[in-house]
């Protein structure tokens, strides 16, 4: 069994249809990564994989558990751009959602900081953040729950060279730690240095799928 199975997963909005009966199986432990241009239903593929939208029809499990929409998934996610509140230091910010779910652990967050390049003692409040800064927390606020798969939108936006050469040596670290990897791109390069398979959507379809 596939640790993700996409069924002849259908989103129409009106009239225009942003996936079109998308069949796809995804295995455990592995960097998936879904290419394809603006427009070709990435996102609106991720948003239906963490319960965010409500599928026209088909479905998705995980784990063999059918996602229901609007239930809590044990995932890391970026999808679009991330909320923090701005005028509050990264760590706070990482304290304050860790918290949501957990109890308090300000050691961790630190640690998790550190793991994405930021320093947890710069107290330089998240709305002065750069972009690739926003980018790194992101990130952290993606994995510091160590959740089994992390759905992950264009995660290198606004990085720089050396960002994004850090970024995937973090992902990398992940998947030898077990963790499954769904990577939406438009870098190609990302694609070819990162990923185990291969999928590119065109108008909502599966147009090629490669292993390697
Ligand atoms: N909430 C929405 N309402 C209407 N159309 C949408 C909505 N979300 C996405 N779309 C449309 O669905 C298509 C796929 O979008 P998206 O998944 O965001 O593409 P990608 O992430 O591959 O760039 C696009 O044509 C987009 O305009
Ligand atoms: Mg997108």
């Amino acid at each position: 069994m596939a640790y993700i199975e996409i069924k002849e997963l259908t989103k129409n909005f009106g009239e225009m249809t942003a996936l079109d009966h998308v069949s796809l199986e995804f295995e455990q432990g592995r960097i998936h990564g879904i290419i394809g241009r603006n427009g070709s239903g990435k996102t609106v593929m991720l948003k239906i994989l963490c319960g965010f939208m409500k599928p026209s029809s088909g479905e998705v499990l995980i784990n063999g558990q059918t996602v229901v929409p609007g239930q809590k998934q044990d995932m890391g996610i970026i999808i679009e751009v991330p909320g923090f509140i701005d005028h509050k230091s990264g760590l706070k910010n990482l304290e304050y959602l860790y918290g949501l779910n957990h109890k308090a652990d300000k050691e961790k967050q630190k640690e998790v900081m550190k793991t994405v390049g930021l320093d947890p003692d710069n107290k330089k409040s998240v709305g002065k953040y750069s972009l690739g800064m926003r980018q790194r927390l992101a990130i952290a606020q993606a994995i510091m729950e160590d959740p089994p798969l992390l759905l992950l939108d264009e995660p290198m936006n606004g990085l720089d060279n050396e960002g994004v050469a850090e970024i995937r040596e973090v992902l990398k670290t992940l998947r030898e730690e077990g963790k499954t990897i769904l990577l939406a791109s438009h870098s190609r390069e990302d694609i070819a240095v990162l990923c185990d398979t291969v999928t590119e959507l065109d108008h909502g379809k599966v147009i090629s799928r490669t292993e390697k």
